[in-house]
């Protein structure tokens, strides 16, 4: 894999894209193959497009790349507006954003906002739970969702950390180092694998549901959320140093590179679906990619082989069979799936782009740090 030539397409691609796009915000390709403009700029993925344009910025300086990502980060003040609309995933929706603004221009406006997307994150904190509340309303019929967490959450923790590192506050890590806690105890098992959902009695602090979610079951390993865990506990480590959190990463990770070798190192949707159908979701390991390398970094020379290997094997595999680099076209990395049971499988999804440009940059050098 030549790393410095898939970089080279990387940016040449999404700098056509950016001109083709202007101010829109990508989700997934329309029948036509094209990125269309977000019909609901709360939409938790409405932010990655401006986290890669900000990775591309900050690798090749090109100010077409700052200046798009900038109209996505004035456009979600329309989303801090609308607070009703805002849940567990205001990390990902300011980090790519405010944040990767600030970190790399020191920018006084987007610091705010990302303090302000902080507080609204703090504040879904349940402090007899220890848990961040997912989404607002009843997702899991019978059941009262206010106790409900999911372990994609991981990966919204680090606005938290940066608030705290930003301010000087404690709380707003602590409540992360909570949160991760929880799941710890309650999400991850033994064996590395995680459930996607979890639903408490908010009186009894009692399990009353595990929902398989976006996964094929309740108890199966829906493999995205397996890379939130993995990636969420490594970032966890890195902003506060606790083995735990690194220990967690780690069984995540092996528990995810030993369930892809046998398909090639290309992920199935979940790893405990029955055979057939076969759903693969290329997101998942570009999540995962992103992961290994983090860990790669935060352990010994000796120890980090298997790590970079897994990591590297996916991107491979990937860039192999299901990307697509060529600059007329919308979107790089197909094979994504949104969720287990929804009729489409094998779709671009902006997240897969960002994440595998991340991995791509992190490998050449040249990324930095939005998490
Ligand atoms: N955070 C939702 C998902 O991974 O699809």
């Amino acid at each position: 894999m030549n790393i410095s030539e898939i970089s080279d397409k990387i940016t040449l691609k999404i700098a056509a894209e950016a001109e083709r796009l202007g101010e829109k915000i990508p989700y997934i390709p329309d029948s036509n193959g094209k990125y269309t403009d977000t019909d609901n700029i709360c939409w938790w993925t409405n932010s990655f497009w401006a986290g890669m344009l900000w990775q591309l910025y900050h690798a090749s300086g090109n100010e077409l790349f700052r200046k798009t990502a900038e109209c996505s980060e004035k456009r979600l003040d329309a989303a801090l507006d609308d607070f009703e609309n805002i849940d567990h995933d205001a990390g990902f929706l300011w980090l790519h954003t405010a944040g990767a603004n600030y970190r790399l221009t020191g920018n006084k406006r987007s610091e705010r906002r990302l303090l302000h997307a902080a507080t609204l994150l703090a504040g879904r904190y349940n402090p007899d739970l220890e848990i961040i509340r997912a989404w607002d309303g009843q997702w899991m019929p019978g059941h009262d969702t206010a106790g409900g967490a999911i372990i994609d959450t991981m990966m919204n923790l680090p606005l938290l950390y940066l608030a705290s590192e930003i301010t000087g506050d404690p709380r707003f890590g602590s409540i992360a180092e909570r949160h991760a806690d929880t799941m710890l105890k309650y999400m991850l098992r033994p064996d590395g694998s995680a459930n996607h959902q979890i639903v408490f009695d908010v009186k009894t602090g009692l399990i009353t549901a595990n929902p398989g979610g976006q996964g094929y079951a309740s108890g199966s390993s829906w493999s995205r959320g397996q890379a939130w865990a993995l990636y969420g506990y490594a970032l966890s480590f890195l902003h506060t140093g606790k083995d735990r959190y690194l220990d967690a990463a780690k069984r995540a990770a092996s528990y995810f590179i030993s369930n892809i070798s046998a398909t090639g190192y290309v992920p199935l949707a979940d790893f405990r679906a029955p055979e057939e159908p076969v759903y693969y979701d290329t997101t998942a390991g570009v999540i995962a990619a992103c992961g290994l390398l983090e860990i790669a970094e935060r352990v010994s020379d000796d120890e980090k082989r298997m790590y970079m290997d897994g990591a590297i094997k996916i991107l491979e595999a990937l860039e192999t069979k299901w990307c697509d680099f060529d600059p007329l076209t919308d979107g790089i990395l197909d094979g994504g799936s949104v969720s287990y049971h929804e009729k489409e499988h094998h779709q671009k999804i902006i997240y897969g782009d960002y994440f595998f440009t991340e991995a791509i940059l992190r490998l050449s050098g040249k990324s930095f740090l939005v998490w």
